[in-house]
């Protein structure tokens, strides 16, 4: 039986560039080191696009996987949103290119931005939508092409992110299953730890931004850093308080997958054992609002996550921006 108050991702898929970048082959580019970067990060290697692989494309991929997995048409999806700082073109939105791909007339499309969080501000955008019976079907996209906002010159940045989509269904669910809790934060005030200067309406893109190298990533690192790791403790409690369980009651945690060390931080100060949290950075480095929902579809596919497992979700990124959310599988 299905109830109109319960919420749940019904299927997964994911998409990532066929291109591996590995710190080896980082080491030609910069000056830096395997040794650096696995023991600094927990990165080995990450994927990048090749001039044929989109940010809509990857997304498309994805999100094929997650609807045939949930034994769905196109046209049965009413609401698509993809979650990207990376859309293809500043207009139209990436949401709409995915929508003609997969010839998904009756959705509306929308793109949403929140940095790496945007997995997670989506997941709470369509449960409000579902809860309120007002659609039926939503396909939720996690993307970014970080590889050309990158500045292959800064070895604080270019090591750390990579490329990637993850896609889910979600429907109304048997009462008791899919999500339990789930909210979201921001804090403009920190805006200004990880921005692009240039490329937007205040500061167009030009030949002088350009050569300034302005169009690409700037961020304070160790800044954001104690961000995330008070953040993410913070919000994972939180969420779990409010459906009335603990940390003892969680079997695993799926944490954006940003840098090795920081979710080593978060997992002792949860009081998690090292094995109730899913990895897979050192594959696929930062990638953004990809990194939960492909974290999610390999753990699936892997049988790691089995029916009525209790998940939480937990997620930071530029905005500032945080969430998490529990899942019961
Ligand atoms: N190779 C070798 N040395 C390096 C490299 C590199 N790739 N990068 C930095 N260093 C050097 C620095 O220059 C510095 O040298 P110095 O002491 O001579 O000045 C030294 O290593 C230490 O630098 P720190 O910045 O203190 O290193 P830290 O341990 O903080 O690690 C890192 C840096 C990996 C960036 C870390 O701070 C981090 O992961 N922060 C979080 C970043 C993050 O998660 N960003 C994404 C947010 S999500 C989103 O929305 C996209």
């Amino acid at each position: 039986m299905v109830s109109r108050s319960a919420v749940g991702i019904v299927s997964t898929g994911r998409a990532l560039p066929v291109s591996h970048v590995s710190n080896q082959d980082l080491e030609t580019v910069v000056e830096t080191s395997d040794q650096w970067i696995t023991s600094r990060t927990g990165i080995k290697e990450r994927r990048i696009v090749n001039s044929d692989e989109t940010c809509s494309g990857l997304a498309t991929i994805a999100s094929k996987i997650a609807l045939e997995r949930a034994g769905l048409r196109p046209a049965e999806i009413d609401l698509l949103i993809v979650a990207t700082v990376t859309p293809d073109r500043q207009m139209p939105s990436a949401a709409c290119l995915v929508q003609a791909n997969l010839q998904a007339y009756n959705a509306a499309a929308f793109d949403l931005a929140a940095g790496c969080t945007g997995f997670l501000f989506g997941l709470n955008v369509a449960e409000q939508y579902l809860k309120a019976g007002t659609l039926k079907n939503v396909l939720l996209v996690g993307v970014d092409i970080l590889s050309p906002f990158v500045n292959w010159q800064d070895r604080n940045t270019c090591v750390l992110f990579g490329d990637g989509a993850g896609a889910v269904v979600m429907t109304n669910v048997e009462p008791g299953r899919g999500l339990q809790a789930s909210k979201i934060f921001s804090d403009g005030h920190k805006a200004g730890l990880l921005y692009v200067p240039s490329g937007g309406s205040s500061s167009p893109a030009s030949l002088r931004t350009v050569r300034e190298r302005r169009h690409y990533i700037r961020m304070n690192g160790p800044e954001i850093f104690k961000f995330a790791v008070n953040t993410m403790v913070d919000s994972t409690l939180q969420v779990l308080e409010m459906c009335g369980k603990t940390t003892a009651d969680l079997d695993y945690l799926l944490p954006h997958q940003a840098n090795r060390r920081i979710i080593n931080f978060a997992l002792k100060r949860l009081g998690l054992k090292p094995e109730q949290v899913l990895v897979n950075i050192h594959r696929y480095g930062n990638i953004s609002s990809a990194s939960i929902p492909v974290l999610l579809d390999e753990a699936v596919e892997q049988g790691n996550i089995k029916e009525g497992d209790l998940l939480a979700l937990v997620s930071f990124g530029a905005g500032l921006t945080w969430g998490a959310a529990v899942l019961n599988w």
